[in-house]
């Protein structure tokens, strides 16, 4: 009787402080089949959009006729577009396989927080979508790992349900895995979002698609999600920043050469230096990856790009950094080198959008010190940047109604703390090493 009340008292005393949430999960869903047919036709499909620089969007989609102009005709007003643009065209064949003709149009300048009306091609139906505020807030919806499954379909009803933004997504897209069709079908189950708020990725293992060595692999990948690496003075699709309302995101590509001396190190050195935290006070980061896991799956993989860049990045005094390919949610005190520290930045894994792999179970025990929340369930997490120095992040698994927050937290900023100011001397010191 004792022992059972004393058991209980400690159990109540490490949920207080820790917490892996014991919930059993139903089996993984199949990949979701489409009828996927290529109509000879200049009919715009899979359409997304993603910021490209300041009060810019680039608008993407396939077609498969002949010819097709890159043009998207826009407006505030419904069937009325007072604008145009003409963009540029790509495609690529991998080995049986030939891409649609694949269109990239930049609109703008454009107004913040409107809604517009648009139609690609000349012709075809119209879409909409709303551009980002200038000012707080703002809200990123957060999915990794999403492959095209059933549960991928009730991650993208969720993130159709909240108020956001602006989704950022850490890796491993279409789960393509070479069958090049595949990365069709993903476009398509995707643009229904992707077409209405702007689609803000990085490459996990999932887009390499290398055969053989021959290549150096993510062909479909850069060439169907062009991200704005011109942009931000990066010379990889792979790696890139952007800013917006308040808010500096640095993509990491954690499959590009990140070695002090690789272009991706040299190009991120640039990128924090021209961080200005008056205009930007959040400093986010993302890379597929995650540097800190408790979880068993993909344990050590990300220990070396961490001893590089977490030097750097502790230095900058980056907020949060946001991972995926662990298919499972933890989030983490704020850390450094391996231990809580205040300065250092809140760790997020969210690589649970719902692949065909399934969910990641097994944790190792006992849960670090500096792991705070950790479950093994699909959903996807909002982060609302309310201000300049608070942020509410919280995480909405698939299992319960979106506006249920598994797991919450409010973030108040590095800037507001004094650790930005406090680093300001370290940080110099490392830009300016040659
Ligand atoms: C920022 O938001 C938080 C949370 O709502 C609030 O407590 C704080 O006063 C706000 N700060 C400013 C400067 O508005
Ligand atoms: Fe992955």
């Amino acid at each position: 009787m004792e022992l059972k009340l004393l058991l209980l008292l400690m159990s109540l005393t490490v949920a207080a402080t820790a917490t892996t949430a014991e919930y059993v999960r139903p089996p993984p869903r199949k990949t979701l089949h489409f009828p996927w047919d290529r109509k000879p036709s200049s009919q715009p499909q899979q359409v997304h959009i993603s910021l490209a620089g300041d009060k810019h969007i680039r608008v993407t989609w396939i077609t498969n006729a002949k010819s097709s102009p890159s043009i998207v005709e826009y407006g505030t007003s419904p069937g009325k577009y007072s604008s145009m643009a003409e963009g540029e065209t790509t495609s690529y064949s991998y080995l049986f396989y030939s891409s649609g003709k694949i269109h990239h149009t930049v609109i703008g300048p454009l107004e913040h927080d409107t809604v517009y009306f648009y139609r690609c091609g000349g012709g075809g139906p119209e879409f909409q979508f709303k551009t980002p505020p200038s000012q707080f807030p703002i809200t990123f919806a957060v999915a990794g790992d999403l492959g095209q499954t059933g549960w991928t379909k009730s991650t993208l009803d969720h993130i159709d349900l909240c108020k956001y933004d602006v989704h950022l997504l850490p890796g491993d897209l279409s789960y393509a895995d070479y069958i090049q069709n595949r990365w069709d079908t993903f476009g398509e189950l995707v643009q229904p979002l992707a077409s209405a708020r702007p689609w803000m990725v990085t490459e996990g293992n999932h887009e390499k698609e290398n055969i053989l060595l021959l290549e150096d692999g993510f062909e479909s990948y850069n060439a169907r999600w062009k991200m704005p690496f011109e942009e931000s003075g990066s010379n990889s699709n792979l790696y890139y920043s952007f800013e917006v309302a308040g808010v500096h995101t640095i993509m990491l590509g954690s499959y590009a050469y990140y070695d002090e001396y690789s272009d991706q190190y040299n190009w991120l050195k640039a990128d924090l230096l021209k961080v200005d935290r008056k205009r930007t006070p959040w400093l986010v980061v993302l890379f597929h990856v995650p540097w800190y896991n408790s979880n068993e799956a993909h344990q050590g993989e990300g220990d070396e790009m961490m001893a590089t860049m977490e030097p750097l990045l502790h230095a900058a005094g980056v907020d949060i950094m946001l991972a995926g390919h662990v298919h499972a949610y933890e989030r983490t005190k704020r850390v450094y080198n391996g231990k809580s520290d205040p300065c250092g930045a809140i760790h997020i894994t969210i690589g649970d959008g719902g692949n065909k792999e399934g969910l990641a179970q097994r944790y190792k025990n006992p849960q670090p010190e500096w792991s705070i929340f950790r479950e093994a369930s699909f959903g996807h997490g909002e982060l609302k940047m309310v201000n300049s120095t608070h942020a509410f992040w919280s995480w909405h698994r698939n299992d319960d109604d979106e506006p249920v927050r598994s797991d919450q937290v409010w973030i108040t900023s590095l800037v507001s703390s004094g650790c930005v100011a406090e680093k300001r001397p370290e940080l110099r010191k490392i830009l300016m090493a040659p």
